[in-house]
Order: structure tokens, then C-alpha cells, then sequence
């Protein structure tokens, strides 16, 4: 089977070794023997091991029949998108590890596969190196999802790790994390919670049956995180998380959000550290699943790449059954009307009275207490309802509402 490479940045380049290197492996575990014929990129690399077939044009690969299996590590929308409808249409395989492309574009190329009879696969595009698309998708078929959430960006979660176990600076954690290619070109993307909803909205598509666009959803992220929160955090067991989650509500529609959110130590997804990503699935029948691994990194996007250009030379002759329906204008709802409990931190005229206030409105509140606290901060938890009515109430206290994060119970 031949494979050609759009891009050889840090995805295309880990693809290229890996079908390299594991040669062997792969003719062994799955009887197909992968041969790279081209690698698209219109830069120049010196020392490259693969200079023999790398080209800048991409009709060379497009007009080639012997290419049966495209690979996009592009990235981004454009030309990614025109590239790949028109490998599609030719007739080739194309396994993607681009969310945004999946996010934005997922339904239409899913389209034109089926029209054309073949594979359109982006396994690396949501949790880097785990599997988890096809998971969902062929052994969870059996379920009704109700539910699917996660940390879905390595590099905000290596970012959050080195802020709670090193209490390293935000800016000296996401260099790292650059330096080590686990960020995008633009990190605003990774800390900004962007990353995580492409990826999130891939996996309600998934779940749920209709494409869910990232347009329009609510989405925060971690620059706002500072480290008297993460205190404020560990003094009630628990630490700050960007969670990106989806569910489905009892009238069908779907609420989805990208947000910090305080965790409980004892949860799965606590112990999620560094640059790994973990992502829960609940389903009726097997309850709740969660899948965990490196959620970025060269040679761990590869892996999952390279599965998916295995199922394709493996199936060539059948396209597999695989997608979901096209969006809707009323799929995605209000996600002030789900019921949470929130963490609020604040700053006070008086104590008393707002402690007072707080406890008389709020009921059933815990108020936290963190080493070298300022005299006059203020941080609590408050009960669980209707996040609409929680803003409505705060907004009425005495209170200079720093900062306030949403807690999740898995
Ligand atoms: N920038 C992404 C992350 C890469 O940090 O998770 C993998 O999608």
C-alpha cells in the first residue's frame, strides 16, 4: 500500500518513522506492508531521511493512482480542507490527524467519503496517541451515550500539573511545553481552551449523531488560573482541571462546555498529570469507561495515525461504517440551565457580613482557607443548582467576585 504525507511538521514527520521503523511490526500484526511514496511540505529540511520522495507540489501526489492512502498533518482549515475533498474524490483513503479540519469540516468530508466509497479516519485527532474514536465508535456501539468528558489538551494539563506540583510560573510551564511540541503554532488555542472543544465537539458528534460546530459554544481557559486558586483548590481535596464535557439532557438537546473545573483527588481524571489526557465515556449498558493516555507528542499522535492508515490498507475493498448525521440549529443547550456547584473566590468590605450574607442566601456553603490568605479573601463552594440562578445570586452579594470555577463529580 502507498502512502503519501501532507506535512511534515511534528505529526507527519513521527508518521513517516514510525511506518519506517515498525515496518516489521506492521506486516506482522496486520499482513499489509505500508510503502511512503511522497511527503508533501512546502519547506526544506535539511538531513531529512525521506528527502528522496518529499515534494512541494501537491497535484504530484493527487495525480498519482498509485497513492492509496493520504495522510493530512497539515493542520488548520485551509488548504487542508481543499486538499483532502479532493483525495477523497479521487478515490484515495484519507486518514487525518486535524481536529479543527474534523471539527469544522467532519460532516461534509464524511460525506464525500461515503459518496465515494472510501475511508475518511482521524483517530489522533482527539486524544493524541489513545484510542478513543474507535472505541466509541465499534466497541461501545452497543450503548446510549449519555455523557462524554475529559481533558483533552496535553499542553494545558502539563501546564496545571507544573502550576500544582512545582508551583511554576504560566508562562515558564507553557514554554516548556513548547520547547517539548506538544503546543499548537499558536498556544492561545491550547490555554485558551480551543483545542479542547474541537476536540470535545468531535466527540458529541460521535456520541450523539449530528455535528456539533464549535461556533457559538462556551468556552474558558486556563490563563485566568492563578496560584492562590490552585491552593484554595488543594485545601478542599481537590485540583483545577481544564474539562471539556458534553451531555446529553433529558429533552435531547446537548450541553457542552471547555472549562477549569475543580476535580476531587479521588476521581480518575485527578491523576491525570502532564502532558496525558484522559476522556470518560458513559453509556447505558457499560457505565462509565475511561480512556487515558499521551494526548500529544510526536511519536504518540503517530501511533494513532498509523492505526488508522492500517485499518485503511485492511479495507480497501470496503468503506467502514463510520460518521454521523449533519448538524442542527437547535442541538446545543443553554449551558446555564445544568445544575452545578460553583467555587468562588472574592475579595471583602467586611467579613462578617459577607460570611453572614453568603451562609443566610447560599445555604449549605464551605467556605476554604489557604496559607498566607489575604485578610480581607474570601473562597467557598457553594450548593449545587441551576448555574443561571448561581451567577444571579452571586452577583447580589457583597462580594468582588475574583475568580469562580465550576466543580464536576467524576
Ligand atoms: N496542542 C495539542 C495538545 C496537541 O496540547 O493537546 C494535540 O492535539
Amino acid at each position: 500500500m502507498n502512502v503519501a504525507i501532507l506535512g511534515y511538521g511534528v505529526v507527519g514527520s513521527g508518521v513517516a518513522e514510525v511506518i519506517s521503523k515498525n515496518a516489521d511490526i506492521i506486516k506482522k500484526n496486520s499482513n499489509v506492508s505500508l510503502s511512503l511514496s511522497h511527503i508533501l511540505d512546502i519547506r526544506d529540511f535539511e538531513n531529512c531521511p525521506f528527502q528522496d520522495i518529499m515534494t512541494k507540489d501537491f497535484y504530484d501526489i493527487l495525480n498519482d493512482s498509485k497513492v492509496d492512502i493520504v495522510v493530512e498533518t497539515m493542520g488548520g482549515v485551509s488548504p487542508a480542507f481543499e486538499f483532502v475533498s479532493a483525495c477523497l474524490k479521487a478515490g484515495k483513503h484519507v486518514v487525518t490527524s486535524n481536529k479543527e479540519l474534523v471539527a469544522v469540516k467532519g460532516y461534509e468530508l464524511l460525506e464525500i467519503a461515503r459518496k465515494k466509497d472510501v475511508n475518511f479516519l482521524f483517530e489522533a485527532a482527539v486524544g493524541g496517541g489513545i484510542p478513543i474514536i474507535r472505541p466509541i465508535s465499534r466497541c461501545l456501539a452497543g450503548n446510549r451515550i449519555s455523557e462524554v468528558a475529559g481533558i483533552l489538551n496535553g499542553t494545558s494539563n502539563f501546564i496545571l500539573t507544573k502550576m500544582i506540583t512545582e508551583n511554576m510560573d504560566f508562562d515558564v510551564a507553557l514554554r516548556l511545553a513548547q520547547e517539548k511540541g506538544y503546543a499548537e503554532k499558536d498556544p492561545t488555542a491550547d490555554v485558551e481552551g480551543f483545542d479542547a472543544l474541537r476536540k470535545i465537539c468531535i466527540l458529541a458528534s460521535l456520541c450523539f449523531g449530528n455535528h456539533v460546530y464549535p461556533n457559538g459554544v462556551y468556552t474558558e481557559g486556563i490563563s485566568k488560573i492563578t496560584l492562590e486558586d490552585v491552593d484554595f483548590a488543594s485545601s478542599c481535596d481537590c485540583v483545577i482541571k481544564l474539562i471539556a464535557k458534553a451531555k446529553k439532557m433529558d429533552d435531547g438537546k446537548i450541553s457542552l462546555t471547555v472549562s477549569p473545573c475543580l476535580v476531587k483527588n479521588e476521581s480518575m481524571l485527578a491523576g491525570v498529570n502532564g502532558v496525558f489526557n484522559a476522556c470518560l465515556v458513559r453509556g447505558d449498558a457499560v457505565g462509565d469507561v475511561v480512556l487515558y493516555g499521551q494526548g500529544a507528542g510526536k511519536l504518540a499522535t503517530a501511533s494513532a495515525v498509523v492505526g488508522d492508515v492500517i485499518d485503511c490498507a485492511c479495507n480497501t475493498k470496503e468503506r467502514k461504517f463510520f460518521g454521523w448525521d449533519e448538524g442542527k440549529d437547535d442541538l446545543l443547550a443553554d449551558y446555564l440551565d445544568e445544575e452545578i456547584s460553583l467555587y468562588v473566590r472574592a475579595t471583602v468590605e467586611s467579613m462578617e457580613n459577607a460570611v453572614a450574607e453568603i451562609a443566610h442566601t447560599l445555604g449549605e456553603v464551605s467556605f476554604l482557607k489557604r496559607e498566607k490568605q489575604a485578610f480581607d479573601e474570601i473562597a467557598f463552594l457553594t450548593p449545587a443548582m441551576k448555574e443561571r440562578e448561581l451567577r444571579k445570586i452571586l452577583a447580589k452579594l457583597p462580594l468582588s467576585v475574583i475568580s469562580t470555577i465550576r466543580t464536576v463529580d467524576y
